[in-house]
């Protein structure tokens, strides 16, 4: 079973207790602000289970989080398959935490653990990250850990509603590239 340690974090398969936390991060709309509409209870559980399918076909997703020193559920990062409409095709990597886990480095301090499993284990040459235009704390967290932007990659994101979502950024890194 695929976990990985940081030092104040584990990334981990998902659990039943998980669950409630998870639904109420998906009905809040500070999270959801560059998400699009807010989860149901059934939505959010729903998602639990395509991830943790992901996890069983090939090893990797978005891991549950974990604060090692509370045992608290605090969101998810980690490695998906980009989605097939894309105008780009290979591995992404993501996250989304709790309003109250926000500003601590948690998602900088995952996100460097999935890049080094997608480089090292997985062996990818590339990772790739996409986010709103108007997302710039997801931003944030891609330039921290070394990723850049090219502004001709830009594009409209075929899964949102016309409107704020849809105009989007990719960053990319290569395996070289890390910090
Ligand atoms: C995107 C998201 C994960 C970013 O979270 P975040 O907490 O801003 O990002 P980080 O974990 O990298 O934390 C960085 C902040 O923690 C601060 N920090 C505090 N203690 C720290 C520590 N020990 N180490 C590093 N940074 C620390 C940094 O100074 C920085 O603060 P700033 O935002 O005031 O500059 C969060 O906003 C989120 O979940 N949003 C909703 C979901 C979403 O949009 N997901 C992305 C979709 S593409």
């Amino acid at each position: 079973m695929t976990e990985l340690h940081t030092e104040r974090l584990i990334l981990r398969r998902w659990r039943e207790s998980d669950l409630g936390p998870w639904a109420a991060m998906n009905a809040d709309p500070q999270v959801r602000e560059h998400l699009g509409d807010l989860l149901t209870r059934e939505q959010s559980d729903v998602s639990v289970q395509r991830y943790e399918a992901g996890f069983d076909r090939r090893g990797y997703g978005w891991w549950a989080l974990e604060v090692r020193a509370t045992g608290e559920f605090i969101g998810f990062a980690g490695l998906d398959d980009t989605d097939d409409d894309m105008p780009f095709k290979g591995v992404e990597i993501g996250w989304r935490l709790a309003r109250p886990a926000w500003g601590r480095g948690y998602a900088t301090e995952a996100a460097r653990a999935g890049l080094a499993y997608g480089f090292d284990t997985l062996e990818l040459p590339e990772i790739l990250a996409v986010t709103t235009a108007a997302n710039v704390r997801s931003q944030a967290v891609m330039r921290r850990i070394g990723m850049t932007r090219n502004p001709a990659d830009d594009f409209d994101d075929p899964y949102a509603p016309e409107g704020p979502l849809r105009p989007s950024v990719l960053y990319r890194i290569r395996g070289g590239g890390r910090r």
